[in-house]
């Protein structure tokens, strides 16, 4: 008896590939920590607040909703407007490939799945280029 696949099945499986929320908050607590060591994310690890504890959990929820799980982000924040929240950094070039560099030693630290990392790595390098919004290291748009 053949029978009709499961609807369950995730419509977007980047999620239960990583390992679900688990991996996720590993990924994120792996990619601050570079942030906070490597010496070319000085700058952008000075936009942020000294205590990375909510702008962690904030990135976890992110991140499991854009990873096709639970829509923990919306709920709380509104529909993401990424472009929108960096308005007050000045992202540049640099910047977008310090992040990336980030993200990139935070995947090979907790992906094993070299395909789903390089998968991964591609989408997080679209993002992170769209939230570029100057040409310039010197302009500074925060109000300090
Ligand atoms: C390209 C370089 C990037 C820089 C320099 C940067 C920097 C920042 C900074 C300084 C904040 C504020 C943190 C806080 O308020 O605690 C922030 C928030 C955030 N960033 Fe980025 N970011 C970058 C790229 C990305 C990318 C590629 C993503 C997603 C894949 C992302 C997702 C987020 C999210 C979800 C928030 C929190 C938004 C909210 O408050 O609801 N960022 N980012």
């Amino acid at each position: 008896m053949t029978e009709a696949p499961a609807i369950a099945v995730s419509t977007n499986p980047h999620y239960q590939r990583l390992g679900g929320q688990a991996a996720v908050a590993q990924l994120v607590e792996a990619f601050y920590r570079a942030m906070d060591t490597r010496v070319d994310a000085q700058a952008i690890r000075a936009m942020h607040e000294h205590d990375l504890a909510p702008t962690k959990a904030v990135l976890v929820t992110y991140l499991s909703e854009w990873l096709g799980g639970p829509r923990d982000y919306t709920p709380t924040r509104g529909a993401p407007r990424l472009r929108r929240v960096h308005q007050p950094f000045a992202i540049d070039a640099p910047a977008r490939d310090a992040w990336m560099a980030c993200m990139r030693q935070a995947l090979a630290e907790t992906c094993e799945d070299a395909a789903l990392g390089a998968e991964l790595e591609a989408a997080f390098a679209k993002v992170a280029q769209a939230v570029v919004n100057t040409d310039s290291p010197f302009t500074h748009r925060s109000a300090s």
